[in-house]
């Protein structure tokens, strides 16, 4: 019985060029942390992960290569004013991190976990989603816009380091 959840919890989500996609699970999250704290400027505490995976494991993808966590998206959900509608509260998705290793970036990975993390926040039945994205990071805007995000505003001094960030939403 024990096993047959273990293997349910790692149901492959998708393939492409030899690495798999799957929702994260509690034993991945030691890689993951090491996974941003290598290759990512911008990091959270232990307890962020771990919350963030009880509650919206359905946008916590990793993406898996020769049995290695190679990279990973982590989203939340909430309530809030709708960044589309005028008034009225919405369900939200937010893009919390997304990182991949650098040896395998350009593969497409970023835009699949993406792509399987909108699809986790629609399965949580969310309306529309955020992310902040360092203003810097010209190719994370380009990868998002494929996505038909549009940016809504420039966050002054969002970051620890003091750089602006841009709000991108996209409505689902
Ligand atoms: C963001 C990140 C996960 C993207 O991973 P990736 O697998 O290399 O991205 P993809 O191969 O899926 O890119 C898809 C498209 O996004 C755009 N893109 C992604 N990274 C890019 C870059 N560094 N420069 C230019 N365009 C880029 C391109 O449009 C690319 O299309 P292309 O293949 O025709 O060039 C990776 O660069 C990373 O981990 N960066 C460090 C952490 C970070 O900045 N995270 C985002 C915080 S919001």
């Amino acid at each position: 019985m024990l096993q047959f959840q273990v293997v349910l919890m790692k149901e492959i989500l998708l393939e492409h060029n030899g690495s798999i996609f799957r929702r994260c699970t509690p034993s991945d999250l030691i890689a993951v942390k090491e996974i941003n704290m290598k290759a990512s400027p911008d990091h959270h505490s232990d307890y962020v992960y771990e919350v963030l995976l009880a509650e919206c494991s359905e946008a916590f993808i990793v993406a898996e290569k020769d049995d290695q966590i190679i990279g990973y998206v982590m989203c939340a959900t909430d309530f809030g004013y709708s960044n589309f509608k005028k008034s009225g509260l919405v369900k939200r998705g937010h893009i919390v991190s997304l990182t991949l290793l650098e040896e395998h970036r350009g593969n497409w990975y970023g835009k699949i976990l993406v792509d399987e993390a909108h699809k986790g926040l629609k399965e949580k039945q969310c309306d529309e989603t955020y992310m902040e994205v360092r203003c810097s990071n010209n190719g994370v805007l380009a990868l998002h816009q494929g996505f038909g995000t549009k940016i809504k505003q420039r966050l002054k001094s969002y970051y620890r380091d003091g750089e602006d960030a841009y709000k991108i939403i996209i409505k689902y």
